[in-house]
Order: structure tokens, then sequence, then C-alpha cells
């Protein structure tokens, strides 16, 4: 099983900014950028990759901003399915599905059904997608699930990591955010715990191939712990 990694892709709106063009001129550039990694990550043997694309917290943009964004993502969507067989990727979501305008659901809830059986790379989408709501419907997923005279079920981690949005996916080990800020955002709260972080200052439009070889080069120079007072190789770790 190959790396996961996830990518907070940061940096958008001052790209533009700083060449005096709309916000929305940096996510087109974004856009590009992010194709552009997944072409070099699937090539590099990346198992799974998350792109924080829309996040619950992203709706307080303002309406013209975030119509964009979800014009963007529509393209992506209809535009890459060739690029998907060819490269053999498949597309996941992580996020509430619910919540979003139903047109781009059912583009996702497609793209995810027709890509289902391609065995290269995995890339989940993160979109609408928050880490605290991903948790609270893990749990409500696992209470739902039982009758109620069972409702006193113990809720411990097992329960929770089978009902996150994607429970057969390995936690990340690797979390990159661009444009140099130092925070999580509510990105894969809970499948974090254990994942390395890797800070680029480079703004998400400018960043390249090669920024990504540097990252992962940088993780595989780390010694992960999880805790323990040894480093553990992967393979103890998910206990293959
Ligand atoms: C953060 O930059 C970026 C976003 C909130 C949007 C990310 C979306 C894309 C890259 C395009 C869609 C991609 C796919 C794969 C469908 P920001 O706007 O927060 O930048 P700022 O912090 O400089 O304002």
């Amino acid at each position: 099983m190959g790396l996961h990694i996830g990518i907070i892709m940061d940096g958008n709106g001052r790209w533009a900014q700083a060449r005096g063009l709309a916000r929305t001129q940096g996510h087109r550039e974004g856009l590009k950028v992010a194709k552009q990694i997944v072409k070099a990550a699937s090539d590099m043997k990346i198992g799974f990759l998350t792109l924080y694309v829309f996040s619950t917290e992203n709706w307080k943009r303002t309406a013209d901003e975030i119509g964009f964004i979800m014009g963007l993502v529509r393209q992506y969507l209809k535009s890459d399915f060739n690029f998907c067989r060819e490269n053999h990727i498949r597309v996941r979501h992580a996020g509430d599905l619910s919540r979003l305008p139903p047109d781009i659901a059912k583009d996702i809830a497609d793209v995810c059904r027709d890509t289902e059986s391609f065995t290269g790379m995995q890339v989940i989408l993160a979109l609408n997608y928050g880490g605290r709501d991903e948790i609270v419907r893990a749990v409500n997923r696992a209470l739902a699930g039982t009758s109620a005279k069972e409702k006193e079920i113990e809720i411990n981690e097992t329960v929770i990591a089978g009902h996150l949005d994607n429970p057969d996916i390995p936690d990340p080990d690797l979390i990159i955010r661009t444009a140099g800020e130092l925070r999580t955002s509510n990105f894969l709260l809970w499948e974090s715990a254990y994942s390395e972080y890797y800070i680029s200052k480079k703004l998400w439009p400018d960043w390249s191939d090669a920024d990504l070889a540097e990252a992962i080069e940088n993780f595989q120079k780390r010694e992960r712990r999880y805790g323990g007072a040894y480093a553990v190789s992967d393979r103890e770790y998910h206990h293959e």
C-alpha cells in the first residue's frame, strides 16, 4: 500500500492579489496546479492523495467566489475522466455530500462510481469537508446503525474509525500545507493523529512537481515513533 499524502492547497487568493487579479483567477490557476500534482503523484506511485478543495467553513466566502470554485470542481469532474482512465486513478470523496448543490453531489457520486474499479492512485476530494463535522457524522452513523435496545453501544476508537467517510483508507502519512500557515484548518482531524506535517512557504499556484518531490524526500528522512520510544517502520505500524 503506497503512501497517503494530504494537501491543504492554500494561497490562491494571495497569489491573485499580488498580481492585481481577482481571487477567482487564483483558483483557476490553483486547479491547473492541482491537476499537475495529481499526475506527478500518480507517476511517483503515491497510494492516496487527499486534496482539501472546499471546507465546511468556506461557505462564509462571497457567493461569487463559492460559485466559481464549484464551477471549477464541476469542470474538473467532467473533463478529467479520460485522464483518470489512462492513469488508473480512482476518485473518492470526503465530506458531507448531502449539503452540496445537488448537481455537484451527483457529478461526484458519478465519478466515484465510474472510477471505482481503477486500481492506481486514489484521489480523495475533500469537498464540503470539516474534520469535526466528519467525526460528528461518524458517531451519528454508528448510533444509527444500532437498534433502540442497543443504544448503549460503547463509542470507542475502533467504532469511530470504522464510520469515517472512507474507513478503508489508511491514515495520511504526510500532510502538506502551502502558503506558510501553521494550522490544520479542520483537515483530517481524526486521521492526522500521527501524520507528519510539511509546510511550504510557496503559494499553491506556484507549486510544482519538484516541490512535491522535495516534500516527500524531507518526509522520508524523518523518524516516526507513533508515541513510542523507537522509530517504527510503516510496515509494523500498519500491522502488515
Ligand atoms: C485556498 O486558497 C484554496 C481554496 C479554498 C480552494 C481550492 C480549490 C482549488 C485549488 C480548485 C479546485 C480543485 C480541484 C482539485 C477540483 P485561499 O483562497 O484561501 O487563498 P488565500 O489564503 O491566499 O486567500
